[in-house]
């Protein structure tokens, strides 16, 4: 089934998610994330931008293709109470975007490795190392669970001059081709 994402603004995309009970059967909202994210052509998406606040989040890097980086080519999950335990290495920046914040795309400084704790499907427990364009998403989708979002490690400056879009996106005034859900969408019309 595919749900609607959750837009900038909503309340819901800035609060810390709470752990999942472990054991607890998650499979048909993984296959509805995975099925939302697919829709709109997105690598990675985070509970609370279904309007969830617990603490999960799928990737599926495997479309990426980078002759450098083979690990990609398996990088299709879901995290589960996830925690990052380190990052390390060199700042580097890259342009970011959002299924939430649909036509915004900007550049954001992040570590380049980490190390990760999550469970997997089965409450399989993990602790892997990731870096480069793995690493990225991680760190993407990581912070939509820690009540963060890319739009916020902006510059005043950078920010200020994207608070019209911004605006107008909580308010559904954008061309996104995937159903989503917009905090002030009935002010706007
Ligand atoms: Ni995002």
């Amino acid at each position: 089934m595919i749900l609607p994402i959750v837009a900038y603004g909503d309340p819901v995309l800035k609060q810390v998610a709470k752990d999942i009970e472990i054991g607890t059967d998650l499979k048909s909202l993984v296959d509805d994330m995975f099925e939302t994210m697919y829709e709109a052509h997105g690598i990675g998406l985070a509970a609370p931008q279904i309007g969830k606040s617990i603490r999960l989040f799928i990737v599926d890097g495997t479309q990426l293709e980078d002759e450098d980086e083979p690990i990609l080519k398996t990088f299709k999950k879901a995290f589960i109470n996830p925690t990052i335990l380190e990052e390390t290495g060199k700042p580097w920046a890259m342009e970011e975007g959002c299924l939430s914040i649909p036509g915004i795309r900007e550049n954001v400084s992040r570590k380049e490795k980490l190390t990760i704790r999550y469970y997997d499907m089965d409450w399989k427990l993990h602790e892997e190392t990731y870096d480069g364009m793995a690493a990225r998403i991680i760190q993407h989708e990581y912070d939509h669970i820690e009540g963060k979002l890319f739009v916020d490690y902006l510059s005043p400056l950078r920010k200020r001059l994207l608070k019209g879009k911004l605006a107008n996106i909580s308010k559904g005034i954008t061309d996104a081709d995937y159903k989503m859900r917009f905090p002030l969408a009935s002010k706007a019309r």
